[in-house]
C-alpha cells in the first residue's frame, strides 16, 4: 500500500464561506434596488436538542447573508393537521420564499405527507417528489438537495474531477446517498451505490477513485479499505467521548487518500450554505412570478 503521501484535508468551511459570501453579494444587490430581502420559514416540531443546533445553524447563516428568517416552533405533541396548517399558510404566505420543516419529525407525524404538503416552488431542501422527479430525469432541478448538492460543490471547488472517476457512496438514504448518485452520474462519474446489503464492501472501497461515506456508523471505514489516492468524503457526524467523529476513521486515511474530508469543517459547514442557495433561488423564483411552474 502506498504510504506517507500528502493527504490533503478538504477545507468545508472555506468552501462554503464562498458560497455565503456570493449569496450574501446577490442579497445587498437585491436590497440596493429597493427589494425585500428573501425569506426562510422553518417549522421545528418537539425538542430535539440536535434539531435545535441545526435550526440555530440555519438562523445564523440567514443572518449572516441577509436572508430573514423565522423558526415556527411546535410543541412536540402538534397533530398532523395542524402542523398540515401551518405550512399551508405559509406556501400562501407572499413573504415566505422558502419552507423547510426539520427533521426527523415526532412519531405521531407522518413525514412523508409533510413533505410533499410544501408547495414544490418553496421546497428549499429539494425534498418534494417533483424536485427529486427532475433530479431524477436528469433535468435540471431547481432544488438539489443541500447535502448532496455541497459535496459536488466542494469537489468543484476543489478542483477533483469526477468525469470517469468510479464514485463510490456508501448509503443508500433518501437525503443523501441517492440523490448524490444522481448527481455524481450527471458530473459523468461512474457511480456505484452501497448499503448494508452490499457484500464484500471493501472490495468497492478500494476500488473507488472518490468514496463518499454517509452510513451513520462512527468510525466504520478506515485507511486499509481505501485505495491509494482515493478522495474520500465523509458525511457522517457523531459526538462521542473523544469528541466529534465522522463515518470514517480519518486519521487512519492520512497518507493514503490523496484528500479527505475532516470532521467537523468538512461536509457539514457546506449543507448550510448550499441551503442559502436555494433560498435565495426561492426568491427569484416567486419574484418571477411562478411563470415556470409545471
Ligand atoms: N434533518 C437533518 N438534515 C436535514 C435536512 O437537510 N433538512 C431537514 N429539513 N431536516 C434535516
Amino acid at each position: 500500500m502506498e504510504i506517507n503521501r500528502e493527504t490533503v484535508k478538504i477545507n468545508g468551511k472555506k468552501a462554503a464561506a464562498a458560497v455565503r459570501a456570493e449569496v450574501a453579494s446577490a442579497v445587498r444587490c437585491l436590497r440596493e434596488q429597493g427589494k425585500r430581502a428573501p425569506k426562510l420559514s422553518v417549522i421545528l416540531v418537539g425538542e430535539d436538542a440536535a434539531s435545535r443546533t441545526y435550526v440555530k445553524g440555519k438562523e445564523k447563516a440567514c443572518q449572516e447573508v441577509g436572508i430573514e428568517s423565522e423558526t415556527i416552533v411546535l410543541p412536540a405533541e402538534t397533530s398532523q393537521d395542524d402542523l398540515l396548517q401551518a405550512i399551508r399558510r405559509l406556501n400562501e404566505d407572499s413573504h415566505t420564499d422558502g419552507i423547510l420543516v426539520q427533521l426527523p419529525l415526532p412519531p405521531q407525524i407522518d413525514e412523508e405527507q409533510v413533505v410533499q404538503a410544501i408547495d414544490p416552488d418553496k421546497d428549499v431542501d429539494g425534498f418534494h417528489i417533483r424536485n427529486v422527479g427532475k433530479l431524477t430525469k436528469g433535468k435540471a432541478a431547481r432544488y438539489l438537495p443541500c447535502t448532496p448538492s455541497g459535496i459536488i460543490e466542494l469537489l468543484h471547488r476543489n478542483q477533483i474531477p469526477i468525469e470517469g472517476k468510479h464514485c463510490v457512496v456508501i448509503g443508500r438514504s433518501n437525503l443523501v446517498g441517492k440523490p448524490l448518485a444522481l448527481l455524481l452520474l450527471e458530473e459523468n462519474g461512474t457511480v456505484t451505490l452501497c448499503h448494508s446489503k452490499t457484500a464484500d464492501l471493501s472490495s468497492f472501497c478500494r476500488s473507488a477513485d472518490i468514496l463518499v461515506v454517509a452510513t451513520g456508523n462512527p468510525r466504520m471505514i478506515h485507511g486499509s479499505m481505501i485505495k491509494p489516492g482515493a478522495v474520500v468524503i465523509d458525511v457522517g457526524i457523531h459526538r462521542g467521548e473523544k469528541g466529534l467523529c465522522g463515518d470514517v476513521d480519518t486519521e487512519s486515511c492520512m497518507g493514503i487518500a490523496s484528500a479527505i474530508t475532516p470532521v467537523p469543517g468538512g461536509v457539514g459547514p457546506m449543507t448550510v450554505a448550499m441551503l442559502m442557495k436555494n433560498c435565495l433561488e426561492a426568491y427569484r423564483v416567486l419574484h418571477a412570478g411562478r411563470a415556470e411552474k409545471q
